[in-house]
Protein backbone atom coordinates (compact mmCIF):
# COMPACT_ATOMS: atom_id res chain seq x y z
CA UNK A 1 0.00 0.00 0.00
CA UNK A 2 1.43 3.72 -0.35
CA UNK A 3 1.85 5.87 2.78
CA UNK A 4 -0.69 6.74 4.61
CA UNK A 5 -2.29 10.28 3.42
CA UNK A 6 -2.52 12.00 6.31
CA UNK A 7 0.53 11.11 8.41
CA UNK A 8 1.90 12.45 5.16
CA UNK A 9 0.36 15.52 5.64
CA UNK A 10 1.48 15.90 9.02
CA UNK A 11 5.00 14.97 8.18
CA UNK A 12 5.69 17.90 5.58
CA UNK A 13 3.33 20.40 7.44
CA UNK A 14 5.36 19.57 11.21
CA UNK A 15 8.27 19.26 9.50
CA UNK A 16 8.19 23.08 9.03
CA UNK A 17 8.00 24.02 13.07
CA UNK A 18 9.96 20.93 14.09
CA UNK A 19 13.16 21.91 16.15
CA UNK A 20 15.98 20.19 13.21
CA UNK A 21 15.94 18.12 10.05
CA UNK A 22 13.38 15.68 10.26
CA UNK A 23 12.52 12.35 8.14
CA UNK A 24 9.79 9.79 7.22
CA UNK A 25 10.28 7.14 5.07
CA UNK A 26 7.65 5.28 3.10
CA UNK A 27 6.09 8.97 2.54
CA UNK A 28 3.11 8.98 0.38
CA UNK A 29 4.52 10.45 -3.18
CA UNK A 30 0.56 11.61 -4.61
CA UNK A 31 -0.79 15.33 -6.07
CA UNK A 32 -2.72 15.83 -2.45
CA UNK A 33 0.87 15.46 -0.41
CA UNK A 34 2.46 17.56 -2.69
CA UNK A 35 0.35 20.20 -2.33
CA UNK A 36 1.63 20.22 1.47
CA UNK A 37 4.97 19.76 -0.28
CA UNK A 38 5.35 22.84 -2.16
CA UNK A 39 3.51 24.41 0.29
CA UNK A 40 6.69 24.20 3.05
CA UNK A 41 8.84 24.56 0.78
CA UNK A 42 7.87 28.14 -0.25
CA UNK A 43 7.28 28.88 3.08
CA UNK A 44 11.27 28.27 3.27
CA UNK A 45 11.36 24.71 4.32
CA UNK A 46 13.90 22.64 2.35
CA UNK A 47 13.06 19.22 1.19
CA UNK A 48 14.48 15.89 -0.13
CA UNK A 49 12.39 13.04 -1.67
CA UNK A 50 14.13 9.65 -3.06
CA UNK A 51 12.54 6.86 -3.39
CA UNK A 52 9.96 7.36 -0.30
CA UNK A 53 12.11 9.17 1.87
CA UNK A 54 11.09 12.59 2.81
CA UNK A 55 13.69 14.44 4.65
CA UNK A 56 12.70 18.04 5.81
CA UNK A 57 14.65 21.21 7.40
CA UNK A 58 12.71 23.61 8.88
CA UNK A 59 13.64 27.47 7.93
CA UNK A 60 15.26 29.17 10.29
CA UNK A 61 12.49 31.75 10.48
CA UNK A 62 8.92 32.41 8.29
CA UNK A 63 8.85 33.97 5.78
CA UNK A 64 8.74 37.95 5.54
CA UNK A 65 7.24 38.45 2.53
CA UNK A 66 3.89 37.65 1.21
CA UNK A 67 3.46 34.16 -0.35
CA UNK A 68 0.90 32.61 -2.20
CA UNK A 69 0.18 28.74 -1.96
CA UNK A 70 -1.73 26.41 -3.72
CA UNK A 71 -3.82 24.01 -1.74
CA UNK A 72 -4.75 22.20 -5.18
CA UNK A 73 -7.77 19.48 -4.15
CA UNK A 74 -6.42 18.94 -0.49
CA UNK A 75 -8.82 19.71 2.31
CA UNK A 76 -6.04 18.52 4.89
CA UNK A 77 -3.62 21.10 3.08
CA UNK A 78 -5.67 24.21 3.59
CA UNK A 79 -7.62 22.86 6.74
CA UNK A 80 -4.28 22.05 8.93
CA UNK A 81 -1.98 25.02 7.15
CA UNK A 82 -4.53 28.01 7.92
CA UNK A 83 -4.30 27.01 11.70
CA UNK A 84 -0.48 26.28 11.48
CA UNK A 85 -0.04 29.50 9.96
CA UNK A 86 -2.37 31.71 12.01
CA UNK A 87 0.40 30.65 15.08
CA UNK A 88 3.42 30.32 13.30
CA UNK A 89 3.47 33.15 11.55
CA UNK A 90 4.86 36.48 13.58
CA UNK A 91 2.59 39.02 14.45
CA UNK A 92 2.54 41.94 11.71
CA UNK A 93 4.06 39.78 9.05
CA UNK A 94 3.05 40.27 5.74
CA UNK A 95 0.03 37.63 5.01
CA UNK A 96 0.17 34.21 3.49
CA UNK A 97 -2.58 33.53 1.09
CA UNK A 98 -4.00 30.19 0.32
CA UNK A 99 -5.84 29.33 -2.51
CA UNK A 100 -7.60 25.79 -4.30
CA UNK A 101 -8.76 24.55 -7.07
CA UNK A 102 -12.71 23.96 -7.56
CA UNK A 103 -13.44 21.40 -5.50
CA UNK A 104 -11.79 22.62 -2.52
CA UNK A 105 -12.88 25.99 -3.28
CA UNK A 106 -16.62 25.11 -2.56
CA UNK A 107 -15.48 23.34 0.96
CA UNK A 108 -16.33 25.06 4.02
CA UNK A 109 -13.57 26.66 5.69
CA UNK A 110 -15.56 28.33 8.65
CA UNK A 111 -15.18 25.14 11.28
CA UNK A 112 -11.62 26.30 11.04
CA UNK A 113 -11.66 29.96 10.95
CA UNK A 114 -14.28 30.51 12.82
CA UNK A 115 -12.99 29.11 16.30
CA UNK A 116 -9.41 30.10 15.27
CA UNK A 117 -10.50 33.90 15.46
CA UNK A 118 -11.71 33.23 18.94
CA UNK A 119 -8.03 32.80 19.42
CA UNK A 120 -7.06 35.81 17.82
CA UNK A 121 -6.47 34.34 14.73
CA UNK A 122 -6.10 37.47 11.90
CA UNK A 123 -7.67 35.36 8.76
CA UNK A 124 -9.76 37.40 5.97
CA UNK A 125 -11.71 35.59 3.18
CA UNK A 126 -10.54 36.75 0.03
CA UNK A 127 -13.65 36.44 -1.93
CA UNK A 128 -16.87 34.34 -0.23
CA UNK A 129 -17.27 34.05 3.67
CA UNK A 130 -16.41 30.93 5.03
CA UNK A 131 -14.42 29.77 1.45
CA UNK A 132 -10.99 29.70 0.07
CA UNK A 133 -9.10 31.67 -0.65
CA UNK A 134 -7.86 32.66 2.24
CA UNK A 135 -5.05 35.59 3.86
CA UNK A 136 -3.50 34.72 6.78
CA UNK A 137 -1.25 37.10 8.95
CA UNK A 138 0.52 36.44 11.97
CA UNK A 139 -0.77 37.41 15.12
CA UNK A 140 -0.53 36.99 19.15
CA UNK A 141 -2.95 33.79 19.70
CA UNK A 142 -4.74 33.18 22.94
CA UNK A 143 -5.15 29.79 24.27
CA UNK A 144 -8.94 28.81 24.01
CA UNK A 145 -10.74 25.75 25.56
CA UNK A 146 -12.82 24.71 22.15
CA UNK A 147 -15.73 22.24 21.79
CA UNK A 148 -16.09 20.59 18.72
CA UNK A 149 -19.58 20.14 16.92
CA UNK A 150 -18.34 17.83 13.98
CA UNK A 151 -15.67 14.88 14.28
CA UNK A 152 -13.60 16.62 11.87
CA UNK A 153 -10.12 15.60 12.86
CA UNK A 154 -8.43 18.85 10.20
CA UNK A 155 -10.28 20.64 12.53
CA UNK A 156 -9.07 19.49 15.71
CA UNK A 157 -5.65 19.71 14.18
CA UNK A 158 -5.63 23.14 12.83
CA UNK A 159 -6.72 24.31 16.68
CA UNK A 160 -3.97 22.28 18.08
CA UNK A 161 -1.04 23.74 15.52
CA UNK A 162 -2.67 26.91 15.90
CA UNK A 163 -2.66 26.15 20.44
CA UNK A 164 1.26 25.00 20.33
CA UNK A 165 1.68 28.78 19.52
CA UNK A 166 -0.89 30.41 21.78
CA UNK A 167 -0.49 31.69 25.31
CA UNK A 168 -1.72 29.70 28.06
CA UNK A 169 -3.97 26.32 27.21
CA UNK A 170 -5.44 25.00 24.10
CA UNK A 171 -7.91 22.61 24.81
CA UNK A 172 -9.87 20.81 21.81
CA UNK A 173 -13.06 18.78 23.12
CA UNK A 174 -16.73 17.52 21.74
CA UNK A 175 -17.22 15.25 19.35
CA UNK A 176 -14.24 12.15 19.60
CA UNK A 177 -13.00 9.25 17.84
CA UNK A 178 -11.20 11.23 14.82
CA UNK A 179 -8.08 10.12 13.69
CA UNK A 180 -5.39 11.12 15.94
CA UNK A 181 -2.21 11.39 14.08
CA UNK A 182 -0.98 14.92 15.27
CA UNK A 183 -1.36 14.53 18.58
CA UNK A 184 0.80 11.00 18.08
CA UNK A 185 3.62 12.70 15.85
CA UNK A 186 3.29 15.50 18.31
CA UNK A 187 4.38 13.39 20.97
CA UNK A 188 6.91 11.37 18.94
CA UNK A 189 7.88 14.93 18.73
CA UNK A 190 8.55 15.35 22.49
CA UNK A 191 5.92 16.87 23.70
CA UNK A 192 2.97 19.42 22.69
CA UNK A 193 4.53 22.37 24.30
CA UNK A 194 7.53 22.63 21.84
CA UNK A 195 8.07 20.19 19.42
CA UNK A 196 11.62 18.69 18.55
CA UNK A 197 12.14 16.07 15.64
CA UNK A 198 10.74 13.16 14.29
CA UNK A 199 12.34 10.23 12.28
CA UNK A 200 9.56 7.80 11.24
CA UNK A 201 8.12 5.10 8.91
CA UNK A 202 4.75 5.98 7.87
CA UNK A 203 2.61 3.11 7.23
CA UNK A 204 0.26 1.77 4.75
CA UNK A 205 -2.98 3.73 4.43
CA UNK A 206 -5.65 1.83 5.36
CA UNK A 207 -8.42 4.22 3.27
CA UNK A 208 -6.39 3.14 0.13
CA UNK A 209 -6.16 -1.20 1.41
CA UNK A 210 -9.87 -0.52 2.23
CA UNK A 211 -10.44 -0.63 -2.00
CA UNK A 212 -8.44 -3.95 -2.41
CA UNK A 213 -9.93 -5.33 0.98
CA UNK A 214 -13.96 -5.01 0.18
CA UNK A 215 -12.76 -6.08 -3.99
CA UNK A 216 -11.42 -9.29 -1.72
CA UNK A 217 -14.53 -9.85 -0.40
CA UNK A 218 -16.06 -9.30 -3.51
CA UNK A 219 -14.97 -11.61 -5.45
CA UNK A 220 -14.82 -14.95 -5.46
CA UNK A 221 -11.77 -17.17 -4.91
CA UNK A 222 -10.19 -13.75 -3.10
CA UNK A 223 -7.50 -13.96 -0.62
CA UNK A 224 -5.61 -10.89 0.41
CA UNK A 225 -2.51 -9.39 2.85
CA UNK A 226 -1.81 -6.03 3.07
CA UNK A 227 1.16 -5.59 4.67
CA UNK A 228 2.41 -3.38 6.89
CA UNK A 229 -0.49 -0.88 7.01
CA UNK A 230 -2.08 1.33 9.73
CA UNK A 231 -4.13 -0.57 12.36
CA UNK A 232 -4.38 2.75 14.41
CA UNK A 233 -7.94 2.58 15.84
CA UNK A 234 -9.38 5.69 14.43
CA UNK A 235 -8.73 4.01 11.12
CA UNK A 236 -9.78 0.83 10.91
CA UNK A 237 -13.87 1.43 10.59
CA UNK A 238 -13.75 -0.37 7.44
CA UNK A 239 -12.00 -3.34 8.79
CA UNK A 240 -14.81 -3.83 11.58
CA UNK A 241 -17.40 -3.38 9.15
CA UNK A 242 -16.15 -5.77 6.72
CA UNK A 243 -16.43 -8.43 9.68
CA UNK A 244 -19.91 -7.22 10.59
CA UNK A 245 -20.62 -7.95 7.04
CA UNK A 246 -19.77 -11.87 7.82
CA UNK A 247 -15.92 -11.38 5.92
CA UNK A 248 -12.91 -13.12 7.69
CA UNK A 249 -10.11 -9.94 8.53
CA UNK A 250 -7.14 -11.10 10.16
CA UNK A 251 -4.39 -9.14 11.44
CA UNK A 252 -1.53 -10.88 11.46
CA UNK A 253 2.39 -10.61 12.73
CA UNK A 254 1.86 -7.40 13.63
CA UNK A 255 4.80 -5.56 12.80
CA UNK A 256 5.79 -3.21 15.09
CA UNK A 257 5.19 0.27 15.99
CA UNK A 258 6.38 3.71 14.78
CA UNK A 259 5.96 7.16 15.53
CA UNK A 260 3.01 5.66 18.16
CA UNK A 261 0.98 4.49 15.08
CA UNK A 262 0.58 0.77 15.09
CA UNK A 263 1.29 -1.60 12.02
CA UNK A 264 -0.32 -4.88 10.94
CA UNK A 265 -0.53 -7.12 7.91
CA UNK A 266 -4.60 -7.75 7.21
CA UNK A 267 -5.52 -10.48 5.48
CA UNK A 268 -9.06 -10.58 3.93
CA UNK A 269 -10.75 -13.25 1.92
CA UNK A 270 -14.29 -13.77 0.29
CA UNK A 271 -17.25 -14.67 1.92
CA UNK A 272 -21.01 -14.20 1.38
CA UNK A 273 -21.97 -10.98 2.69
CA UNK A 274 -24.46 -9.49 5.13
CA UNK A 275 -26.28 -6.39 4.85
CA UNK A 276 -24.18 -3.77 7.92
CA UNK A 277 -25.08 -0.95 9.55
CA UNK A 278 -23.14 2.32 10.40
CA UNK A 279 -24.39 5.26 12.44
CA UNK A 280 -22.64 8.65 13.26
CA UNK A 281 -20.75 7.34 16.27
CA UNK A 282 -18.91 4.76 13.42
CA UNK A 283 -17.91 7.62 11.01
CA UNK A 284 -15.04 8.77 12.14
CA UNK A 285 -13.16 6.05 11.71
CA UNK A 286 -14.14 5.15 7.88
CA UNK A 287 -15.19 8.64 7.11
CA UNK A 288 -13.19 7.97 3.53
CA UNK A 289 -14.48 4.35 3.35
CA UNK A 290 -18.20 4.92 2.44
CA UNK A 291 -18.04 4.84 -1.35
CA UNK A 292 -16.38 1.13 -1.05
CA UNK A 293 -18.56 0.05 2.22
CA UNK A 294 -21.60 1.12 -0.31
CA UNK A 295 -20.38 -0.71 -3.28
CA UNK A 296 -20.28 -3.79 -0.54
CA UNK A 297 -23.36 -3.12 0.49
CA UNK A 298 -25.04 -3.39 -2.85
CA UNK A 299 -23.94 -7.13 -3.03
CA UNK A 300 -24.90 -7.88 0.50
CA UNK A 301 -27.75 -8.94 1.61
CA UNK A 302 -30.14 -7.64 3.47
CA UNK A 303 -30.71 -3.85 4.06
CA UNK A 304 -27.60 -1.65 4.79
CA UNK A 305 -28.03 2.00 6.51
CA UNK A 306 -25.90 4.21 6.45
CA UNK A 307 -26.99 7.57 8.39
CA UNK A 308 -24.99 10.36 10.11
CA UNK A 309 -22.73 10.50 6.89
CA UNK A 310 -24.06 14.04 5.96
CA UNK A 311 -20.10 15.24 6.27
CA UNK A 312 -19.73 12.90 3.04
CA UNK A 313 -21.26 15.75 1.07
CA UNK A 314 -18.55 18.21 1.53
CA UNK A 315 -15.62 15.53 0.89
CA UNK A 316 -14.00 16.02 -2.60
CA UNK A 317 -17.64 15.51 -4.32
CA UNK A 318 -21.28 15.23 -2.82
CA UNK A 319 -20.36 11.64 -2.09
CA UNK A 320 -23.68 10.85 -1.01
CA UNK A 321 -25.65 12.31 -4.19
CA UNK A 322 -22.26 10.78 -6.49
CA UNK A 323 -22.21 7.11 -5.14
CA UNK A 324 -26.05 7.14 -5.13
CA UNK A 325 -26.15 8.03 -8.90
CA UNK A 326 -23.45 5.66 -9.75
CA UNK A 327 -24.52 2.74 -8.37
CA UNK A 328 -28.18 3.33 -9.45
CA UNK A 329 -26.90 3.77 -13.08
CA UNK A 330 -25.53 -0.11 -12.64
CA UNK A 331 -28.89 -1.28 -11.18
CA UNK A 332 -28.40 -1.52 -7.44
CA UNK A 333 -31.12 -0.53 -5.02
CA UNK A 334 -30.03 2.64 -3.77
CA UNK A 335 -31.79 5.33 -1.42
CA UNK A 336 -30.71 8.46 -1.15
CA UNK A 337 -30.58 9.95 2.71
CA UNK A 338 -30.08 13.06 3.82
CA UNK A 339 -27.82 12.26 5.79
CA UNK A 340 -26.49 8.59 4.58
CA UNK A 341 -27.57 5.72 1.76
CA UNK A 342 -30.27 3.19 1.85
CA UNK A 343 -28.98 0.10 -0.21
CA UNK A 344 -30.94 -3.26 -0.44
CA UNK A 345 -28.61 -6.18 -1.31
CA UNK A 346 -27.69 -8.33 -3.05
CA UNK A 347 -28.53 -7.18 -7.00
CA UNK A 348 -26.60 -7.84 -9.97
CA UNK A 349 -24.75 -4.71 -11.01
CA UNK A 350 -25.04 -4.50 -14.77
CA UNK A 351 -23.18 -2.08 -17.31
CA UNK A 352 -23.77 -2.01 -20.89
CA UNK A 353 -23.53 -4.40 -23.94
CA UNK A 354 -19.96 -4.38 -26.22
CA UNK A 355 -19.23 -0.75 -27.51
CA UNK A 356 -22.09 0.84 -25.17
CA UNK A 357 -20.52 0.89 -21.73
CA UNK A 358 -22.35 2.54 -19.04
CA UNK A 359 -20.55 5.33 -18.00
CA UNK A 360 -20.05 6.02 -14.29
CA UNK A 361 -19.35 10.03 -13.24
CA UNK A 362 -16.40 9.87 -10.62
CA UNK A 363 -17.11 13.85 -10.11
CA UNK A 364 -13.43 13.97 -9.99
CA UNK A 365 -13.39 12.63 -6.87
CA UNK A 366 -10.41 9.83 -6.40
CA UNK A 367 -12.30 7.58 -3.86
CA UNK A 368 -15.70 7.54 -6.00
CA UNK A 369 -13.51 6.32 -9.20
CA UNK A 370 -11.85 3.85 -6.84
CA UNK A 371 -15.13 2.71 -5.69
CA UNK A 372 -16.34 2.17 -8.90
CA UNK A 373 -13.88 0.22 -10.07
CA UNK A 374 -13.89 -2.06 -7.71
CA UNK A 375 -17.75 -2.33 -8.39
CA UNK A 376 -16.80 -2.98 -11.95
CA UNK A 377 -14.93 -6.21 -11.24
CA UNK A 378 -18.41 -7.78 -9.90
CA UNK A 379 -20.91 -5.56 -12.86
CA UNK A 380 -21.62 -7.69 -15.74
CA UNK A 381 -20.88 -6.36 -19.34
CA UNK A 382 -18.84 -3.27 -19.66
CA UNK A 383 -18.83 0.32 -17.29
CA UNK A 384 -16.13 3.36 -18.18
CA UNK A 385 -15.14 6.05 -15.50
CA UNK A 386 -15.83 9.21 -17.33
CA UNK A 387 -11.64 10.01 -16.38
CA UNK A 388 -9.06 8.05 -13.87
CA UNK A 389 -6.95 10.42 -13.50
CA UNK A 390 -8.13 11.91 -10.29
CA UNK A 391 -6.39 8.88 -8.30
CA UNK A 392 -3.34 10.34 -8.54
CA UNK A 393 -4.57 12.73 -5.63
CA UNK A 394 -4.17 9.56 -3.01
CA UNK A 395 -3.41 6.70 -5.35
CA UNK A 396 -0.98 6.84 -8.46
CA UNK A 397 -0.87 3.55 -8.91
CA UNK A 398 -4.10 1.97 -8.16
CA UNK A 399 -4.95 0.75 -11.60
CA UNK A 400 -1.03 -1.03 -11.77
CA UNK A 401 -2.02 -2.35 -8.59
CA UNK A 402 -5.20 -3.56 -9.05
CA UNK A 403 -4.09 -5.36 -12.74
CA UNK A 404 -1.86 -7.17 -10.46
CA UNK A 405 -4.05 -8.69 -8.47
CA UNK A 406 -6.09 -9.72 -11.40
CA UNK A 407 -3.46 -11.14 -13.37
CA UNK A 408 -2.53 -13.59 -10.34
C1 LIG B 1 -8.34 13.91 7.24
C2 LIG B 1 -9.49 13.96 7.95
C3 LIG B 1 -10.81 13.62 7.39
C4 LIG B 1 -10.68 12.85 6.09
C5 LIG B 1 -9.65 13.41 5.17
C6 LIG B 1 -8.29 13.46 5.85
C7 LIG B 1 -7.08 14.29 7.92
O1 LIG B 1 -11.54 14.79 7.16
O2 LIG B 1 -11.92 12.80 5.43
O3 LIG B 1 -9.54 12.63 4.00
O4 LIG B 1 -5.98 13.98 7.39
O5 LIG B 1 -7.16 14.90 8.99
P1 LIG B 1 -12.37 15.53 8.34
O6 LIG B 1 -11.45 15.63 9.48
O7 LIG B 1 -12.74 16.87 7.81
O8 LIG B 1 -13.56 14.65 8.59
Amino acid sequence: MPGDKSISHRAVLLGLIAAGPCRATGWLDSEDTRASLAAVRKLGAEVSLEKGVLEITPPLSPPTESVTIDCGNSGTTARLLTGLLAGWLPAGSSGVDLQGDASLSRRPMGRVVDPLRAMGADIAWLDKPGRLPIRIRGADLKGVDHHLEIASAQVKSALLLAGLFAEGNTTVAGVGGSRDHTELLLKTMGGLAKPGRFDIRVPGDPSSAAFFQAAAALVPGSDIIVPGQSINYTRTGALRVLRRAGVKVTIERPSGETGGELLGDVRVSHNLLKSFTITASDLPALVDEIPILAVLATQAEGETLITGAAELRLKESDRLAVMAENLKRLGADVVELDDGLKITGPTPLVGGPPGQPVVLETAADHRVAMAMAVAALVTKDETVLDEDTCVAVSYPYFFQTLDKLLGS
